[in-house]
Parts: C-alpha cells; structure tokens; sequence
C-alpha cells in the first residue's frame, strides 16, 4: 500500500505551484505544513484527481491516479468545501455516498455510523445551514470517509474549529491513520505536532523537510536563541529576526528568537519545537531569502 508521486509539477501560466515534488506515501498521518500560497491544495488536489499535473506521476500500488478505481479508494475533504444548506447532515452522507456509487442501504448504514463518529447523531436530522462553522468542519471529514478510503486528503480541516473540537478531531484522525494514508494540511503547528506521524514542510512548491517530528527539528535546533537584552536592542533584533517570544522582566528583556548564527554575546540555544520551525521558514521577516 503505497501513494507515489514522482516528479510532480503544476505551472498556472507563469507561477510554478508545484515543483517536482516527489514523495512516497505509507500508511500513517502526514501533516503538511506550509504558508499561504506554499502549494499545498494544488498539490491535494493533483493526488485527488481533480486537477491534472503539468508533469510528473501520482500512483498508488502501480495504479494511476487517472483510473477509475484510484476514485474508489480516495476521500477527500477540499479547503472550500461546498455544502447543500437545504439538506439534512443525514441526506447529504447518503447523497455523498450515492456519488460513490454505494448502494443505497449501505450508504445508509454507514452514513450513520459516520455522523455517530464525528458526534453529530443528534443533529442528523437538522439541515446544514443551521449548522456551526465546526459542526460543518466535521461533516465534512465524515462525509470523505463515506466509501471508506483507503487515501484521505484533508486540506485544513481544522480551520474554524474550537480547542475542544480540536482535540476530537485530533483522535478521529489519529484512529484513521493506523490502516490508511490520511494527508492533512493545516497552518496550526500544534494539530500537526500532535497527531502526524510524519511531517511534511513545503515551500515555494517544494518540500524542504520530510521526516518525524524529532528528525526535523534537529535542522533548526542550533538556530534556536535566548537571550537577554536591553529595550534598544530588543527593538532593532525584532527588525532583523523572527522572534518567537518577547518577555519584559523590569529594565531587562528575555527573547527568544531564531538565527542563523549566535545574536548576541550572552545568547544560548534553547531547545527548538515545531512552530521555531515554522518561524524560521515562513516569518515576514526577509533575512533567510
Ligand atoms: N487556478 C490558479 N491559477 C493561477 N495561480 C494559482 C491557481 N491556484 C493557485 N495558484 C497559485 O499557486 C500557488 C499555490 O497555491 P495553493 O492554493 O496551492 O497554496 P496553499 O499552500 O494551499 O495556500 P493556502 O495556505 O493559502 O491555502 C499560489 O501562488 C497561488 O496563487
Ligand atoms: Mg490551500
């Protein structure tokens, strides 16, 4: 069981979205992680089928992306998904599940067993538009595992919801991934960290880390700073670093930041953790370009 993509590229016009990425995919979460514009639903939405590469090869266990048995086996939660307002969470499982070509009893079945998953049996009956920003978030993930996909790509399906939501999601989709390829991206550092057994980091529509959370962030753990600093200083050293923390203590300033080389004189590595990461590769300040 295994999703490969060899070489992978999409070019709208003249912006490469996706760049040769290549990568192999086993069963198990993977959390994309990437800013704005990264590349990441181009490249979901290439693994889904709906989008055609420029070049390259997606295939899972020899089989191509393009044929009809890869939609059998894929669900997929898209980052603008699209709801029925006038339907019922119920009515739109089983709609879904027609879409998938289930029979109409199995669609059913599984329809309730899936609300049931995401707690939503007591609104099943309630249409969608009186639905929250979560409740819909969570429909949604149900309704990609209608036909019980053995690919399920997730393009930042924890956006709107709340902690407590968050922490649901989070063992649903850690239970899905012990027999399935379960691909997730999201913005928030902690989803990631949490439930991903494998971490992806794209940028500019490449990957630029692949590998557990230990593994990548040894990369940046000498890049890592604290130190200790006067108002002045601290000024200046927010316009050339990201800077991950700020705490005032009287006349004196403790930071904490990342560089590429040691900032200061008293400055000492501090142990680095996914969001220094995150920082460090998509901060809005310039001096890694
Ligand atoms: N249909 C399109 N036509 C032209 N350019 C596009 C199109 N879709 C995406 N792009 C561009 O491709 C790049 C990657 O976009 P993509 O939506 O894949 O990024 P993303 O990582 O999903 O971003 P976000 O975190 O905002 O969802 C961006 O520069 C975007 O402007
Ligand atoms: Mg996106």
């Amino acid at each position: 069981m295994e999703l490969v993509l060899d070489r992978l590229t999409k070019q709208y016009k003249n912006k490469i979205a996706v760049d040769r990425l290549s990568l192999e995919l086993k069963p198990g979460v993977y959390g994309l992680l990437g800013a704005n514009g990264a590349g990441k639903t181009t490249l979901m939405r290439m693994i889904c089928g709906v989008l055609r590469p420029t070049s390259g090869e997606i295939k899972y266990n020899e089989i191509d992306v393009s044929q009809e048995e890869y939609r059998d086996i894929l669900g997929y939660l898209p980052q603008d998904f699209g709801f029925y307002p006038e339907f019922t969470a119920i009515e739109f499982m089983c709609y879904m599940g027609s879409l998938k070509g289930l029979p109409k009893q199995r669609a059913k079945e599984k329809a309730v067993e899936l609300l049931e998953m995401v707690s939503l049996t007591e609104v099943a009956k309630k249409k969608i538009k009186t639905f929250s920003g979560g409740m819909k978030q969570r429909l949604g993930i149900a309704q990609a595992l209608i036909n019980n996909p053995k690919i399920l790509v997730l393009d930042e399906p924890t956006a709107g919801l709340d902690p407590k939501e968050r922490i649901r999601f989070r063992n649903i989709i850690s239970k899905l991934g012990t027999n399935r390829i379960v691909l997730l991206s999201t913005h928030i550092v902690s989803d990631i960290e949490n439930i991903a057994t494998t971490i992806l980091v794209m940028k500019n529509g490449q990957l630029i880390h692949n590998g557990s959370l230990d593994k990548i962030i040894t990369a940046i753990q000498d890049k890592v700073w604290e130190c200790v600093v006067s108002e002045e200083k601290a000024d200046e050293f927010a316009k050339i670093y990201p800077i991950i923390n700020v705490r005032q203590e009287q006349e004196q300033i403790f930071l904490r930041l990342v560089s590429e080389s040691k900032p200061c004189e008293n400055a000492i590595n501090g142990k680095a953790t996914l969001e220094d990461l995150y920082l460090y590769y998509f901060s809005e300040v310039t001096t890694y370009e």
